[in-house]
């Protein structure tokens, strides 16, 4: 086999060899990174109709792409973390012998290739030489993947002169699972109906992924190692690997705060990292430095200091626009794949709330023509765009600095129709560790499977997490005794709806309201009185200037702590805590234990009753 002289590593060739003779392909393409290798391959992808250019004048340089109906979404139920020992992957995760799932691997992608090119793909996570950052390889048959990685990492030829001889990286095998025998035609959007395996083995870290082309399954720097993996790593060696947005606050008067929030998958997230404070707040700016995975090291002065392992958006369209999320439609105006949105008749792009009023007629997702009374959506709810961070304009300065930002407070919000209060300052780091751990959200459309159901999402890392979730809270615990000023914790929801159905909070940039509030706590500054949760804001401690029509009564609707559900929460909490017996912390029984005792001693409708 020949290698590009570039390519020093040993190990990498011996891998790369040894995968080459498994997966059989026809050729071997080394991916470099550049433009024109870039052009090569979209043009490529549309010649084969995997990609649709859209048309240059509305969207210069992008791409449409359906993908098969039935991959849609990351598959948590076909996800394994295959560590030796069973346990340690915990209940949470599933697991297989790493034996025996090598075995069943090895069947699978025996000639899995044939047909198609293997593409040899070089990226890091994070700066390119920083220290915090990782490298990883991934091989795939998908040029789509390809694209996307380029976009999504670090990617290209200058990774080889990081890796050296002897440097490490993780190998990540990737295949649609779609063979081309002699003389069969592609289809757009080649994947595996039958088998899909998105497989980890947390010692060797190593990633095998197999009959899946979309998203978290595929684009393997991203849930697979920058989480998975990763989480793995960082326990070994002390830090955060975590599924959290980093966001910067400048104050009027200069003052830049920093705070990493975790949601789960498809609740807010990208909108939140990309804030536009409402008008009122004049000298307030938000910026961004990543919008779904952060890696949070201690820096020797004692702080935490975050970076963005990542170099692109994978957002969810739906619900993006121009009012909701400026910024991410901008991020998004070149240079950008969208993946099973629909196509207006400009060869543009369109997907569910992005204008008020639907277009006449569009060709939706799967690609059929729709009109507004299909009686469907035009996109699918996890359609997404893969756009360059570069390319936003809230973009922090910081974004590329090795060192990361030092990380003031940390966020954490579920997607609760009720139960929980729109915001809530944690009374201490293990308190905080304590309703991370225990956070509820209702499942979205981020996941295949049923959407809307109440689920316990530790950190928001239920999926992402690769090892034992009774070890990852026990982790968080002792990464807290570390540090001599730790991040405070805040809860926040901002999904609580009325008798009608209705979010009772606008949401969206009125969310600054709540983070300004936040901010200035984590600062020492902003005042709050005791709830039975923790620390709150009373109606007048936060900012309403230019929201004066939501009142106290829709403040303390959406406030409001009553005894009788979180009885019913608690105690689902106890099923999480349950299901982790053998390994799980007595920090949190305990506080399960106050938190009780603080439900009781309150009034039994707790609603801020005693606001003067
Ligand atoms: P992943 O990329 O899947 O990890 O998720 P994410 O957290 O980045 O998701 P994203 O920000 O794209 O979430 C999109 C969904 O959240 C859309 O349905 C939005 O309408 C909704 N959303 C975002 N912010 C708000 C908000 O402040 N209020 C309400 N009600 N919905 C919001
Ligand atoms: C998520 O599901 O949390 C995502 C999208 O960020 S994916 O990369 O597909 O996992
Ligand atoms: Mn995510």
């Amino acid at each position: 086999m020949e290698f590009p002289e570039y390519v020093k590593s040993e190990k990498l060739r011996n891998w790369v060899q040894e995968m080459a003779e498994l997966c059989k392909p026809d050729k071997i393409h080394w991916c470099d990174g550049s433009e024109a290798e870039n052009k090569e391959l979209c043009d490529l992808l549309v010649e084969t109709g995997t990609f649709i250019r859209l048309n240059p004048e509305k969207r210069p340089n992008s791409f449409l792409s359906r993908s098969d109906p039935s991959d849609v979404a990351r598959v948590e139920d076909r996800t394994f973390i295959c560590s030796l020992a069973k346990n340690d992957a915990g209940p949470t995760n599933n697991w297989m012998d790493p034996k025996e799932m090598k075995s069943i691997l090895n069947g699978l992608f025996d000639g899995c290739m044939r047909g198609r090119t293997m593409y040899v793909i070089p990226f890091s996570m994070g700066p390119l030489g920083s220290y915090i950052s990782h490298i990883g390889v991934e091989l795939t048959d998908s040029p789509y993947v390809v694209v996307n990685m380029r976009i999504m990492t670090r990617m290209g030829k200058a990774v080889f002169d990081v890796l050296g001889e002897d440097g490490d990286f993780v190998p990540c095998m990737h295949s649609v699972g779609m063979p081309l025998e002699a003389g069969q035609k592609d289809i757009p959007w080649p994947c595996n109906k039958e088998h899909k395996y998105i497989v980890h083995f947390p010692e060797e870290r190593s990633i095998w992924s197999y009959g899946s082309g979309y998203g978290g399954n595929a684009l393997l720097g991203k849930k697979c190692f920058a989480l998975r993996i990763a989480s793995n790593i960082a326990r070994d060696e002390g830090w955060l690997a975590e599924h959290m947005l980093i966001l910067g606050i400048e104050s009027p008067k200069g003052e830049k705060t920093y705070v990493a929030a975790a949601f789960p998958s498809a609740c807010g997230k990208t909108n939140f990292a990309m804030l536009i404070p409402p008008d009122n707040f004049e000298g307030w700016k938000v910026t961004t430095v990543g919008d779904d995975i952060a890696w949070i090291k201690a820096g020797p002065d004692g702080k935490l200091y975050a970076i963005n392992p990542e170099a692109g958006f994978f957002g969810v369209a739906p619900g993006t626009s121009d009012k909701s999320n400026p910024n991410a439609m901008k991020s998004i105006r070149e240079n950008s794949i969208f993946t099973n949105v629909a196509q207006t008749p400009d060869g543009d792009v369109w997907w569910e709330g992005m204008t008020k009023t639907p277009p006449e007629s569009l060709i939706d997702w799967q690609g059929n023509q729709w009109t507004p009374d299909s009686g469907k959506p035009a996109a699918h709810p996890n359609a997404r765009f893969t756009a360059p961070i570069t390319q936003c304009p809230s973009v922090d300065s910081e974004f590329e600095n090795p060192n990361g930002v030092p990380i003031k407070a940390f966020i954490f919000g579920g997607r609760r129709s009720d139960v929980v209060p729109l915001v809530y300052q944690a009374f201490n780091w293990n308190y905080g560790v304590y309703m991370a751990a225990t956070m509820g959200s209702e499942t979205t459309a981020a996941a295949a499977g049923a959407v809307g159901k109440v689920r316990r999402d530790p950190m928001a890392m239920l999926p992402f997490c690769g090892y034992h979730m009774a070890d990852y809270f026990n982790h968080w615990l002792q990464f807290g005794r570390t540090l001599s000023n730790p991040p405070r914790i805040f809860g926040v929801n901002w999904f609580r709806k009325d008798k009608d159905g209705n979010f009772i909070w606008p949401g969206f940039g009125e969310n600054m309201r709540v983070l300004k509030w936040i901010v200035e706590r984590a600062n020492g500054q902003a005042v709050s009185i005791e709830s039975p949760l923790g620390w709150v804001p009373r109606y007048d401690d936060l900012d309403w200037r230019g929201l004066e029509d939501f009142t106290r009564d829709h403040f303390h609707a959406i406030m409001g702590v009553d005894r009788e559900t979180w009885k019913n929460e608690i105690l689902s909490h106890d099923e999480l805590f349950i299901k982790l017996y053998d390994r799980l912390p007595k920090e949190l029984i305990f506080i399960r234990e106050l938190t009780l005792s603080s439900l009781w001693r309150s009034p039994e409708h707790w609603g801020l009753a005693t606001e003067r």
